[in-house]
């Protein structure tokens, strides 16, 4: 039997493999490189990413370390959204490091940067990622007239973002329709009924936050409705009264000249 040779095709193939191969190493190289030189930030609790994800009130250990043992002699500076951080002096060498605590709203998103004072290429950053839960759990009563206005509101300020959801007496409100309004600006949904109307507004209200780490929460609003009590003007009323009789009394008194004068 005859083995036949690679056509070409084939050989094509294995040049455009050979490449890809070629260019795949170096890449690995490259990285190597990279890895090799500069700064490393580890964090305590540890993790591998650039994001590090931490809960509100937390602490979080951010430690720099020259990522070649040679050059421990170097300064090292670290920054909190490109700002100075101050360090000790003790503090400003090879595994320097900075604790926050507790973590604040403030510290999600911030960026902590660790680089060597005289050649800032040689650096590493992180970025906070802080979670929060809604505060949305409890339960509220309203005691309300018709043709008030009705306003609840519910926390929905979290991280990552809920979704909210609004239920009147077990059906869901899916639009904002009549007078019921939903509106939201991020840290507060806010349910409004203009001109409440007793048959129609009053029952119960739920808002549900659903978060994807911290799960669903709910708020209860018990709305009583009853009919507007009327407050009687007091004032224009005797006003309105005494301007009746003082008329009444003129007509009578003018009449009674009309009358006298047909006596004379
Ligand atoms: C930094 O920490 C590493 C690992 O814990 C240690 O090997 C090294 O000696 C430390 N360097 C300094 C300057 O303390
Ligand atoms: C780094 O800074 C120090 C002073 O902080 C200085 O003595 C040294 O010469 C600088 N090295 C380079 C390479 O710029
Ligand atoms: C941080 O290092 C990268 C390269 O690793 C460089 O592109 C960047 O400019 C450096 N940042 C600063 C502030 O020097
Ligand atoms: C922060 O962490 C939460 C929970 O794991 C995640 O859903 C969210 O996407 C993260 N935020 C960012 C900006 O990566
Ligand atoms: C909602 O439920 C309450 C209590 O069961 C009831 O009094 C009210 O009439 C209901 N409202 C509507 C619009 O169905
Ligand atoms: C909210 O209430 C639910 C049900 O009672 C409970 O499972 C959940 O842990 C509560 N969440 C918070 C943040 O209080």
């Amino acid at each position: 039997m005859q083995t036949s040779p690679i056509n070409s095709t084939g050989r094509s193939w294995l040049i455009k493999m050979t490449t890809i191969l070629r260019t795949l190493l170096l890449h690995a190289v490259i990285l190597c490189v990279m890895q090799t030189s500069g700064v490393r930030i580890e964090s305590v609790p540890g993790s591998v990413e650039q994001m590090i994800e931490m809960k509100l009130d937390g602490t979080v250990s951010l430690i720099c370390r020259h990522k070649t043992a040679a050059r421990t002699d170097m300064e090292l500076v670290w920054l909190r959204n490109n700002a100075l951080v101050k360090l000790e002096n003790n503090n400003r060498g090879d595994n320097s490091s900075i604790c926050v605590t507790p973590l604040t709203h403030e510290d999600n998103g911030a960026i902590f940067t660790c680089q060597r004072k005289n050649d800032t290429t040689l650096n590493d950053s992180v970025t906070l990622n802080v979670t929060y839960a809604s505060r949305t759990n409890g339960s509220e009563e309203f005691d309300m007239e018709e043709q008030e206005t009705l306003v609840l509101l519910c926390d929905m300020y979290a991280n990552p973002a809920v979704i909210v959801s609004w239920e009147f007496n077990g059906t869901q409100l899916e639009h904002t329709a009549g007078q019921v309004i939903v509106t939201n600006d991020g840290f507060t949904s806010k349910l409004t009924v203009n001109k409440l109307d007793m048959d129609l507004h009053r029952g119960t209200y739920i808002c549900e936050t659903n978060s994807p780490k911290h799960g669903k929460q709910r708020r209860t609003f018990i709305v009583r409705v009853k009919e507007r009590t009327i407050r009687f003007p007091v004032m224009p009323i005797v006003a309105g009264v005494v301007v009746v009789f003082l008329t009444i009394l003129l007509a009578i008194f003018s009449r009674r000249k009309k009358i006298a004068k047909c006596f004379k």
